[in-house]
Parts: C-alpha cells; sequence; structure tokens
C-alpha cells in the first residue's frame, strides 16, 4: 500500500473518505501524527500529517523516523511526499507543482538514519532491515536516484493529464529552518544549483530509501524565496496557498493512485544489495 505525507496545509486528503484512524509507537518514538487509512473510488492509503493535526511539529523536530518505521510496520513499500517549498529557480511561479529529481542537504541537527552500526536502536523483525539493525551493522545507501523513477513518471503523466501547471523536474534544497532562508543564501543555493528550496525534505526520503521504500515528492511552490520575492515571507502566505490546492492535491493522488501499476519493478527495493559494510 501506499503512505501519503501531508506537509503544511495539507492536514488531510480532499475527496478521500477517512476509514480508520491507527495509533502505532515505533522503537523511534511516536509518529507526529495518528495515521488514517482513507480511501477513494475503492483504493485505499495510509496518511500521515508531517507536522501533526494542528501543526505541532517545526521541521527541525518532525519523528521523521518515527513517521517511516510507523509506516513500514503497516507494511507500506511507496511514499508519496507532499511539501510546500519556496522558488529558487525564476521560471517557478507560485502555484506550480515540481517533481523534484535530486537533493542537496543544507540541514544541521537532524537524525538521518536508522543504521548507526553498535549504537542501532533494536528492532523487532525477521526482514532483511530489521536484521541489519540487530546485527548493528554499517550500511551506506545509494543516494544517486533517490525519488523513485517509476513513481515520478506516473506523477507527470497525472500532471499532464489534468493540465495542472507543473516541472517535470529540479533540485530541492532542505533547509534547516524553522526560520526562511536569507538572500545571500537564497543566491548561494542558486549557485549551487538547486531550484526549490524547503525544510522537510531531508532525511524524509533518506530514510524511506534506507526501508528500500519508493519515494515520490509534489512539491508545491507556495512563493518565491527570499530576496527574490521582494517582500517579508510569512507562514500565513504558505498556508494560504496550500489551501487553495487542497482540492488539486487530492485529486492528483487519486488519479495517481488508479494510474500506478500494483508490481514494483523499479529496483528500489533492491537498495541494500551491497550497501551493508561486512
Ligand atoms: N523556504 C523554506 N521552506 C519553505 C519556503 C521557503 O521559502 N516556502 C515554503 N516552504
Amino acid at each position: 500500500m501506499i503512505g501519503v505525507i501531508g506537509g503544511s496545509g495539507i492536514y488531510r486528503l480532499e475527496g478521500f473518505e477517512v476509514l480508520e484512524r491507527l495509533s502505532i509507537r515505533t522503537p523511534f518514538g511516536e509518529p507526529s501524527s495518528d495515521i488514517l487509512v482513507a480511501q477513494s473510488e475503492g483504493k485505499k492509503l495510509f496518511f500521515i500529517s508531517r507536522h501533526g493535526e494542528g501543526h505541532l511539529y517545526p521541521p527541525h523536530l518532525v519523528p521523521y523516523r518515527a513517521n517511516l518505521w510507523a509506516f513500514k510496520e503497516l507494511g507500506v513499500k511507496r511514499v508519496f511526499a507532499v511539501s510546500a517549498v519556496g522558488a529558487v529557480n525564476k521560471r517557478f511561479n507560485a502555484g506550480d507543482f515540481v517533481v523534484v529529481d535530486d537533493l542537496i542537504d543544507l540541514t544541521k541537527n537532524r537524525k538521518d538514519t536508522f543504521y548507526e552500526g553498535k549504537f542501532s536502536l533494536p528492532v523487532e523483525g525477521e526482514d532483511k532491515v530489521s536484521r541489519l539493525l540487530k546485527e548493528g551493522k554499517v550500511v551506506h545507501v545509494d543516494a544517486s536516484q533517490l525519488y523513485c523513477p517509476h513513481m515520478r513518471g506516473v506523477l507527470i503523466e497525472v500532471l499532464e493529464e489534468m493540465k495542472l501547471p507543473y516541472h517535470t523536474s529540479g533540485t530541492y534544497v532542505c533547509t534547516e529552518g524553522p526560520r526562511f532562508e536569507t538572500p545571500a543564501e537564497i543566491k548561494m543555493i542558486e549557485r549551487l544549483g538547486g531550484d526549490v528550496v524547503g525544510m522537510t525534505g531531508y532525511p524524509e526520503v533518506v530514510l524511506a530509501r534506507e526501508l528500500t521504500m519508493c519515494y515520490v515528492s509534489l512539491c508545491l511552490v507556495a512563493n518565491p524565496a527570499a530576496g527574490i520575492a521582494g517582500y517579508r515571507l510569512t507562514s500565513e502566505e504558505v498556508i494560504n496557498l496550500m489551501k487553495q490546492k487542497e482540492q488539486d492535491v487530492g485529486k492528483v493522488i487519486a488519479q495517481f493512485l488508479k494510474l500506478l501499476p500494483e508490481d514494483r519493478t523499479c529496483g528500489c527495493e533492491n537498495i541494500l544489495e551491497g550497501a551493508e559494510v561486512s
């Protein structure tokens, strides 16, 4: 099944009916919200609110590991993340969707791996991930294709079909937050090759990869980044834009579920092959 992670302004899924609410505890702490089982036209998914219901977790304190581990316990193999971003690339406008395909991590202080060698937390389970953790293995996962190419392809198909404004690629730069960036930081990010900037894309994508899940990120441009806008950035602007697009996001996800093939043939599930130091 698919697990959807809703970002700022997306605390539920428009057009979906909630069937069940699950409270899950994990060895990595409590997830940021209950997990909802939701359905649209007979297709089910799990939904978690990244910042919690009521937006209680700032980006640097989101329990990313607990959220992903809870999905793992529910059998989620594919993650669909929704995130608000600021536009660094001047061709990107507020309201555009971006199907990002690469990442630069500029965060400073986040737990960004499950694999902590002899310091790994003890977990239950007989699958490969659990074995690596139990055995205290050191694991280096590949990051040359963080975003699932098959999920990205289907998402692009949906955005095209729905005639929504979108960009087929982009480099996501994750900053630590919770403050917005300075104009000088945005200039630096532009020179580094960043297209959009956000505060939550990392370590979420890498943690999903460490659990052998496919991950796709539907980014929604909420504002021009600092210094480009020429005015003061506010959370209000970001949340308002996201709320305006809530219906579109729900429709995109419903259509995505219809078009996504059942079987995974992308190779994401094999990410751990050769990744452990033995
Ligand atoms: N910077 C960082 N994160 C964001 C922004 C931004 O400009 N807009 C929405 N999330």
